[in-house]
């Protein structure tokens, strides 16, 4: 059977770093507090000439590079964003132009944080689907552009950046031991539209808004619906948490990560934590803390990787793939 194959992963992220410190004449806030509720200790601010689709097209190149090929052997281009550069075109037709690709066809998936993981579950679709053979699929964001920065319970929260990766048509056996995409499981529930979303739209206001959220209310609701799409995943694929290698889950909350693998059962040392460099950057964040645990050697060909995301909408879901 075809398996949708990870050939290569890449990241970007902008050059301006703000620490907890830096917020601390701007709003009422301390790093202490910070660190101790999210773990959070640093971000990435994009600069004006900084946007979701310059860094989605630097995140695209360096995956593009990592599996030896060009933008000309890509068939697709799947971006996961809720901060698009414009209302339209897609972002995902920028980058396919900025990366000199004329052909192929390329849009935006729109999931806020779940928005990777949705977005490998759909290239996976597409692959399988015998509609394309390569697949760049990116996770780029710059929430910096829709916080109120005088808002010192959302502010503090959130960065810019973006992750990428180029997915390949393989042969596989149809087993857990192939490499790929070997399970995925995504959900969503508008019954929570109120408690994470942005007050501007194109439909309504006009304007593009300001992100609102009630924390405590998706805190509680996120360690049950990421543990309950995650088991899921299992039983889909007929493994248990001992199976995993690597737990990369979305990084919102140092303490959402402990609590979620402490529920499942997955051991510390093989959970991904990188919130603490890059914030909470939506779409980008399981892109990123991957391009992390590749480049310092922790994820490696053959190793069976747990993605995760939970978010805006709300939207969840988890994806298993074989590196
Ligand atoms: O990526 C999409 C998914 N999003 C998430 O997963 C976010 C989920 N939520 C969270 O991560 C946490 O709820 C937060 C980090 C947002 C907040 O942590 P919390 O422990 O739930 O705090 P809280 O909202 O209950 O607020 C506790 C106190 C409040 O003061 P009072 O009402 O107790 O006097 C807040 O006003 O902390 C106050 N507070 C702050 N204090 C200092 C809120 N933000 C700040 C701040 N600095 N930046």
């Amino acid at each position: 059977m075809i398996r949708s194959v990870v050939r290569g992963s890449g990241a970007a992220l902008p050059r301006r770093i703000m620490k907890n410190a830096d917020f601390e004449g701007m709003v009422e806030t301390s790093d202490e507090w910070i660190v101790q509720r999210t773990g959070i200790r640093q971000r990435h601010v994009a600069a004006d000439d900084e946007t979701t689709a310059s860094l989605g097209e630097a995140a695209a190149r360096a995956a593009l590079e990592s599996a030896g090929l060009t933008a000309a052997d890509i068939d697709l281009i799947v971006l996961a964003t809720s901060t698009p550069n414009n209302t339209f075109p897609a972002t995902a037709v920028e980058i396919q132009n900025r990366l000199g690709m004329h052909h192929g066809f390329a849009f935006d998936m729109q999931a806020v944080c779940s928005g990777f993981v949705y977005a490998v579950a759909t290239a996976d679709l597409y692959i399988r689907g015998g509609l394309a053979r390569r697949v760049l699929v990116i996770g780029s964001e710059t929430f910096s552009r829709i916080l109120d920065w005088n808002d010192r319970s959302t502010c503090v929260l959130f960065g810019d950046g973006a992750g990428a990766l180029v997915l390949e048509a393989g042969e596989g056996a149809g087993s857990i031991t192939d490499r790929g995409v070997l399970a995925a499981s995504l959900r969503s529930d508008g019954t929570h539209k109120d408690k994470l979303f942005v007050d501007g739209g194109p439909s309504t206001t006009g304007t593009v808004g300001h992100l609102r959220m009630e924390g405590r209310e998706v805190f509680k609701h996120a360690v049950g619906m990421i543990t309950d799409v995650i088991e899921a995943t299992f039983s889909q694929a007929g493994i248990t948490a001992a199976d995993l290698d690597w737990f990369v889950p979305h990084q919102a909350n140092k303490r959402i990560i402990d609590a979620s693998a402490k529920k499942l059962g997955i051991a510390e040392q093989k959970v991904v934590v990188t919130v603490d460099l890059h914030g909470n950057t939506s779409a980008a964040s399981v892109p990123l803390a991957l391009s992390v645990a590749v480049a310092d050697g922790r994820i490696k060909k053959g190793d069976l990787v747990l993605l995760e995301a939970m978010g805006g909408g709300f939207t969840w879901g988890a994806v298993l793939v074989r590196w």
